[in-house]
């Protein structure tokens, strides 16, 4: 059994205008793929084959045109609209169908994570499906995050959205993962001062009922979110250098799904041919003639 995942990818990308005015920011590629392969491919690294993804009620037809319905790599992919971009909480009114009775994970669409092992180190957090984990990473500017006041025992004592005075620089990043009770929750939350169902609100129930874990990431790992023209860029340059140093592809959905034996070795080809006139097709092409 594993979680179910929920990839959020609506919004307005406001940050970004004139360049997301006419398309969704997550469908911006990072370096040489779309920014929602990013987390597609975090999710799949755990083990999660059962996936929502939301997005706005322009952008639909796109995503499905793209990741289809995810069986070509062996997973299931299922689309949600989210007519305004009313928070972060709000996927879980939209995704209570899709979650039932099980524990799931949200993660932001705009979300890099990269590291080493830090697969092994989120597939751990997420084995007990009784517990909700957010991830904190440190920044340099936590003024302009949710940030974690944690004791010394490195246990959360609050969370504070955008603080003027951050008792620590470690922000919650954009992966979340919780129970199976989060849709009851999040249904008791109200619009904040923006008009937003509020993802902190929604770690804050949990804080208070005792049940929320953090888990830490080191500064050796990686985490970006390429919101703004200076982010988006430098997660660009970052891919493109581990990618070119190393002879990798970060992120690969067709890559993933082979190493998990979710593909086969003639459908990873399959897939491979069709992207054969670069660097990414032939790096998977290769990984079938290693
Ligand atoms: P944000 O970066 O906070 O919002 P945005 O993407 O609309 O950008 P901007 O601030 O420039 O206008 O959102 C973080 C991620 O969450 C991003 O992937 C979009 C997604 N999101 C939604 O899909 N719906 C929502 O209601 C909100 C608040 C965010």
């Amino acid at each position: 059994m594993s979680r179910k995942g929920i990839i959020l990818s609506g919004g307005l990308g406001t940050r970004l205008y004139p360049a997301t005015l006419a398309i969704s920011k997550q469908l911006l590629p990072i370096y040489n793929k779309p920014m929602v392969y990013y987390p597609l491919c975090t999710l799949m690294s755990i083990g999660v084959k059962e996936i929502l993804l939301i997005t706005t009620p322009f952008e639909e037809d796109r995503y499905k045109f793209l990741l289809r319905n995810g069986s070509q790599w062996g997973i299931k992919i299922k689309f949600k609209i989210q007519k305004k971009p009313k928070g972060i909480a709000e996927s879980f009114l939209i995704a209570e169908e899709f979650i039932k009775n099980s524990s799931s994970i949200l993660i932001l669409g705009d979300n890099l994570f990269y590291g080493y092992n830090l697969s092994s180190k989120i597939k751990a957090a997420s084995k007990n499906f009784e517990t909700s984990t957010i991830f904190a990473y440190p920044v340099t500017n936590p003024q302009q995050y949710g940030i974690v006041n944690f004791n010394k025992r490195k246990q959360i004592i609050s969370i504070e959205e955008k603080p003027s005075n951050p008792k620590s620089n470690y922000a919650v990043t954009g992966l979340y993962f919780y129970d199976k009770n989060v849709v009851e929750i999040a249904r008791s939350l109200r619009p904040s001062k923006r008009g937003e169902l509020e993802i902190t609100d929604l770690n804050n129930i949990y804080l208070k009922l005792n049940k929320l874990d953090v888990c830490f990431l080191n500064e050796s790992d990686t985490w970006l979110d390429a919101g703004t023209n200076d982010t988006l860029l430098e997660a660009s340059h970052f891919i493109k250098t581990i990618e070119n140093r190393q002879g990798i592809i970060v992120s690969s959905p067709e890559e993933i799904a082979w190493k998990n034996g979710w593909i086969c070795d003639q459908k990873l080809k399959e897939l491979a041919i069709k992207l054969k006139t670069n660097n990414y097709g032939k790096y998977l092409l290769k990984l079938i003639n290693d």
